[in-house]
């Protein structure tokens, strides 16, 4: 039991199954993955939890419209979905769905907590539904559309609201009969859905978020890395700032779903659901049997903020319900507020270490320029992609293109370019001469350097300025930037470490081209000998950092050099000890590439 250790707890947003994760969904899978299996290597006791979000009005109509049975629709999507993730090697610990008897348990018992406390109460609801968003709009969130141009208005200022319209063809209308605006020209539509919300009259209830308006000004300020990027944490906080309104958090005319234990006929809205789904998970974390110990109390009631962390990476599209909803209901749920006899409200938890650290919120992407859609065919599937190309041109090109956090573009061509570039030019370039260049000598590399080897630190970096000079200035200095790569890598800058190390991967190869000891095996065999045994060293640095976005190929070339327990070392969570741990290379066969060019 790692009782003392550091913890880390990761989640994707859980998906809706009503459709197959595509290349989108995987973008959130793949940042979680890369950023646990960093925090794993780095002795951090981690947990990584992703799954399908079940209770939701999208996946009833769409079972509905395939003419089959809800469970064994839901039952046949949760394996696709596990099963994308197992086939694209997510490392991931639990998969969740919330039609789970587990998670059914914990949103009732948070319900009835709250209800009991006040927090919950019903009302009258009267509004605009949208079922792709799973969200209750207001006109600022929507836009116009003009049915008769079919396209979007962007200049409001001239459009006469009112004006009337009516062709027969209501495709962009959810619930065509009902709605009130079905003669007019143009209408409010969801700007992601394209469709136009359904209008909702019923009796509901309602969570008061209003009540927390004060609170969760007090936990940004005290939190000011909540939200990154930045900007995004600054609209989060525009939108608290206009005061923050109750929302219903049930619905009476859905019939499948959580049913609230105060009043059976209602179900829990999707989202209120969805959101526990992160809790039920530890509660009840298939892994209870390694810890010897309640995941929950282990990864999420831990004191020190900064040693146990937990992280929900989402995109932006979510951000709302997870900055400002999510926290609010934690706090209901966990008591981090007493009222006193006068009915004044006391905040009891002022260092908030009972919530999650982060909210890492991903951009949208477009593929090759256009919004993916499958009514222009250019869906990526991520199993049939990975297995095309490969899972490390996706990764390679998702975090190089676009830092996370911006909207960003997969342009096909250009990722296989990058990959040329840098897997099979750059990285295995660089891995290929030193085997090549090594299997040359007549005895394993280092066998001839052993007083070489055995150098101090400074007698080493005095011994090799003064040998190669200019070459060997920037390899001393990117010491100095992995130690950045790893800062880069706590602070999930992905794109940032990855980048870098593609510098300093670079610069090695430059130091190659400088030295050219594929000349110097003929004249000094010494020196060419060093010069591998320095590339190699390095590169076996750099690839710690390597290991997480690039985890299988990292172990075959370990197994390039027979570095045969290095793999089982970082699998191990031990980086640090490896750091230090001497290298003993066995070079004996060039084996197959690591990575192969693609023509583009
Ligand atoms: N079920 C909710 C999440 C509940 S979490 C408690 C949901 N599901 S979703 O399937 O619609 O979307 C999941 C995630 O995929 C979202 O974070 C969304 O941003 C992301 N993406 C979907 N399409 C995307 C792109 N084209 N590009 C990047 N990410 C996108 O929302």
């Amino acid at each position: 039991m790692k009782q003392d250790t550091k913890t880390f707890y990761v989640t994707t947003p859980i998906y809706y199954g009503n459709g197959v994760p595509h290349i989108g969904h995987f973008y959130s899978s793949m940042i979680a993955d890369i950023i646990a299996r960093y925090h794993k290597i780095s002795w951090y006791d981690t947990r990584f939890t992703t799954g399908i979000d079940e209770n939701s009005q999208k996946s009833v109509l769409k079972a509905e419209e395939e003419w089959i049975k809800l469970e064994d629709y839901l039952d046949n999507m949760a394996i696709i979905h596990k099963k994308t993730w197992d086939d694209t090697k997510i490392d991931y610990t639990d998969f969740i769905r919330t039609t789970e008897p587990r998670h059914h348990a914990l949103v009732q018992k948070v319900l009835q907590h709250c209800f009991d406390k006040g927090d919950i109460y019903p009302g009258e609801y009267e509004g605009k539904y949208c079922v792709g968003c799973e969200a209750f709009k207001k006109d600022e969130d929507l836009v116009y559309f003009d049915r008769k141009n079919k396209k979007q208005v962007t200049d409001t200022s001239q459009i006469d609201v009112d004006e009337a319209y009516d062709d027969g063809d209501y495709s962009v209308f959810a619930d065509a009969e009902k709605n009130a605006d079905i003669g007019k020209r143009y209408v409010l539509i969801c700007p992601d859905h394209l469709t136009v919300p359904a209008v909702i009259r019923e009796k509901n209830y309602f969570f008061k978020l209003s009540r927390y308006q004060t609170w969760i000004e007090e936990f940004y300020e005290a939190n000011p890395d909540f939200v990154k990027p930045d900007f995004r944490f600054n609209e989060v906080k525009a939108f608290v700032g206009r005061w923050l309104e109750d929302f219903s958090i049930s619905r009476e005319t859905m019939t499948f779903g959580i049913p609230l234990p105060f009043d059976e006929s209602q179900v829990t809205y999707v989202w209120f659901d969805a959101l526990f789904n992160y809790y039920t998970s530890l509660i009840s974390s298939p892994l209870w049997w390694v810890t010897e110990e309640n995941d929950e109390s282990h990864f999420w009631h831990r004191q020190d903020y900064s040693q146990n962390k937990i992280l929900h990476v989402v995109g932006k599209d979510i951000i709302r319900f997870h900055a400002i909803f999510w926290p609010a209901m934690l706090a209901s749920y966990f008591d981090l507020w007493k009222i006193d006899s006068d009915w004044v409200i006391h905040f009891t938890d002022t260092d908030f270490s009972r919530l999650p650290n982060q909210i890492l919120t991903g951009g949208y992407f477009t593929i090759d320029g256009q919004k993916m859609s499958k009514s222009i065919w250019n869906v990526i599937d991520p199993v049939e992609y990975c297995a095309t190309y490969s899972k490390d041109l996706l990764t390679l090109y998702m975090i190089s293109a676009f830092p996370i956090g911006n909207d960003g573009d997969y342009d096909r061509e250009d990722a296989l370019r990058l990959y040329n570039a840098k897997l099979a030019n750059n990285f295995w370039n660089l891995v290929n001469r030193i085997v090549v260049l090594s299997l040359k000598l007549d005895h394993q590399l280092w066998e001839g350097i052993e007083d070489f080897k055995s150098l101090n630190w400074q007698d080493y970096n005095k011994y090799m300025l003064e040998t190669f000079w200019e070459a060997w200035e920037n390899i001393c200095e990117s010491y100095i930037l992995l130690d950045d790569v790893k800062s880069a890598l706590d602070w999930y800058d992905l794109k940032w470490a990855l980048d870098t190390i593609f510098v300093l991967l670079d610069w090695l190869n430059k130091f190659a081209d400088a030295t050219e000891p594929w000349g110097l095996l003929k004249t000094d065999t010494k020196k060419a000998e060093i010069i591998l045994f320095v590339m190699a060293r390095r590169i076996i640095m750099i690839s710690f950092y390597l290991f997480p976005f690039f985890p299988e190929k990292i172990a075959e070339m370990y197994e390039k050099f027979w570095l045969t327990d290095y793999h089982a070392y970082l699998q191990d969570w031990r980086l640090e000890e490896l750091k230090v741990k001497p290298e003993s290379f066995q070079i004996t066969e060039k084996g197959s590439p690591l990575f192969e060019r693609f023509d583009v």
